[in-house]
């Protein structure tokens, strides 16, 4: 969501414009997570703490009830860790929750592997949108074992309301019938098909899950992800 830092809104206009959506539609708290990607998006630490001072700012004076914050989505490499214990990656609004992603061809043992290293450095990995990966399939026994491990699961609101197409759209849909999905974000890009708006998928979730369900994975299980109960 944050202007102009990665290939999230390409702008300050239409960061506000998805702020704007965002409330409209519900939200009432956001986790902003620019993408943490020094080979391919450079340093934008800096950048990312500006623009959402700037956000911050915009969204005070006209949205008393919205909260705000920050962290980081880190593209797993090796050495990753270091840029968490220097702070140049943050961790969900400073807890020791890390959104972490992959590409989407990588094999499940480098993935366990890698969310390992996480979990022995002494951080707790969200598992960013499951369902994108060609190594998660049903039955989903990977992602019970991660799940044992102690991993959070997230999947998109993108991926529900069909955005990837179909098939990603089914194997969302089989994975929130196993109740498997620890958290559902948005992962807005923009106010295009990867917008923020999450109340049609809160009604998805809950005609095909039940109310419960659908408030644990996208109100309480993320609210205490990101230390605000
Ligand atoms: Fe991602």
């Amino acid at each position: 969501m944050l202007g102009g830092v990665d290939d999230g809104a390409r702008d300050t206009a239409q960061m506000l414009e998805m702020l704007d959506a965002a409330y409209e539609s519900g939200t009432r708290a956001i986790c902003l997570t620019p993408h943490f990607n020094p080979a391919y998006f450079g340093d934008t630490s800096a950048v990312s703490e500006s623009v959402f001072a700037q956000l911050h700012e915009y969204a005070s004076e006209r949205y008393a009830d919205m909260r705000l914050y920050l962290g980081n989505e880190l593209f797993y490499y090796d050495g990753c860790v270091n840029a968490l214990v220097s702070g140049a990656c943050r961790t969900l609004n400073g807890t020791r929750y890390v959104l972490v992603d992959f590409n989407f061809d990588t094999p499940f043992l480098r993935i366990r592997a890698a969310l390992r290293d996480l979990l022995s450095s002494g951080y707790i990995p969200v598992f960013a949108h499951v369902e994108r990966y060609e190594c998660i399939k049903p039955p989903f026994r990977e992602l019970m074992e991660l799940r044992e491990m102690g991993i959070k699961i997230q999947i998109n609101s993108t991926s529900l309301c069909g955005g990837w197409g179909r098939g990603i759209q089914k194997k969302t849909v089989k994975l929130l019938k196993k109740y498997i999905p620890d958290v559902l974000a948005s992962d807005a890009h923009s106010t295009g098909t990867r917008h923020p708006r999450l109340d049609e998928c809160e009604s998805i979730v809950s005609e095909l899950c039940g109310n419960d369900y659908a408030d644990a994975i996208m109100h309480t299980e993320p609210s205490k992800i990101i230390g605000i109960n």
